[in-house]
């Protein structure tokens, strides 16, 4: 039988957590052959709400369970981790400008990139999740030196699904048959949705949904603000889906990306597209056995020109404010 891949995730007490960690045991991160050592970090003051989680997995007795390591420490958490799941943030509080909520997470994710650079394992995978993911894994990346800055990626696939999912209900096209949607730049307001290059039933999206002014004043600003929609509508931030992303974001890493398809993921840039080296940033990716490349030459209209300027700066304000803090 297979050794345990040790998968560690932080926030193992929130409400994320609550779904991501029953998913892994049900086989949906890495396939229902591969056991897993779950190692959850938490704050000191959620251990015992982290005990509890670890109970009802216990009690789902899953054959894929080979072990649970509990702690408070990043150092304990992420040791010889094969697989870093980094859900645990801190949410914007009452009164915090940006830069607090920068400095806040710096907290976080700086001492974290540097418990991962130490006691991780050699083939480690590292996935942001908590917000402001994209400049979280900035963060930690830039605390890892020891670590290929291509192991540190950040969730865009909820960004990616919610696409689908808005471009199945317009249509009325399973969403199985939608294949090749982008979602540019930052988890945030500013990222841009792409169908350009998109196909809805085998056709061009573009075609099957022929209504440019639903794309541009309908369609992008609610994928882009489905977040607090969701908030708006149940009075809590979207977890089952955030888990159902997380998950496949990094199954889809280690195990491939769809044939004629392809996931969004924020990569490391490389410069593609004109996006400045070193931001994280969500581009169209193909993935295989951990690794990913990032698909080449795509067309972008004058209004998708517009769009990816638009996100570049947002991301690039982030870096100059995490940079001015000291944090990377
Ligand atoms: P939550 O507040 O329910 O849970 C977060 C947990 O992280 C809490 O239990 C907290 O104690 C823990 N935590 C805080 N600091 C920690 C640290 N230093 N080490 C370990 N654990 C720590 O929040 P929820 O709903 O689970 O969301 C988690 C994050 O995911 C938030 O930042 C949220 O904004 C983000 N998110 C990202 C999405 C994306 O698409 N990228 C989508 C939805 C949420």
């Amino acid at each position: 039988s297979q050794a345990p891949v040790k998968v560690a995730v932080t926030g193992g007490a929130g409400h994320i957590a609550y779904s991501l960690l029953f998913r892994i045991i049900a086989g949906q991160l890495l396939g229902k052959e591969t056991p897993v050592e779950l190692r959850l970090l938490e704050i000191t003051p959620a251990m015992k709400a982290l005990e509890g989680v670890a109970m009802e997995i216990d009690d789902c007795a899953s054959p894929l369970v080979s072990n649970i390591v509990m702690s408070d420490d990043p150092n304990v958490a992420f040791d010889g981790a094969n697989i870093c799941l980094l859900v645990g943030a801190r949410p914007r509080g009452k009164g915090m400008n940006r830069s607090d909520l920068l400095a806040a997470n710096g907290a976080i994710f700086a001492p974290q990139g540097k418990a991962i650079n130490d006691h991780a394992a050699d083939d480690v995978r590292v996935l942001v999740t908590g917000n402001p993911a994209n400049t979280n894994t900035l963060i930690a990346r830039t605390h890892a030196p020891d670590v290929p800055g291509s192991r540190f990626t950040s969730l865009m696939r909820l960004d990616h699904n919610r696409t689908i999912a808005q471009l199945s209900k317009k249509t009325g096209v399973p969403v199985g048959e939608i294949k090749k949607v982008a979602v540019w730049g930052n988890h945030s307001d500013t990222q841009y949705p792409d169908i350009t290059n998109a196909t809805i039933g085998g056709k061009p999206a573009t075609e099957a949904v022929n209504d440019a002014e639903w794309l541009e004043n309908t369609f992008i600003p609610t994928v882009a603000k489905r977040g607090g929609a969701i908030i708006e509508a149940r009075g809590a931030s979207s977890a089952t889906s955030a888990a159902n992303a997380t998950a496949q974001h990094m199954h889809d890493l280690m195990l491939g990306s769809p044939e004629g398809d392809w996931v969004t993921m924020g990569v490391t840039s490389d410069g593609s597209y004109g996006v400045p080296e070193g931001l994280t940033f969500g581009m169209p990716c193909t993935t295989k056995n951990g690794e990913f490349e990032i698909v080449q030459g795509l067309e972008f209209s004058d209004y998708g020109k517009a769009k990816l300027a638009a996100t570049i700066e947002e991301l690039e304000a982030e870096r100059a404010a995490v940079h001015e803090l000291g944090l990377v």
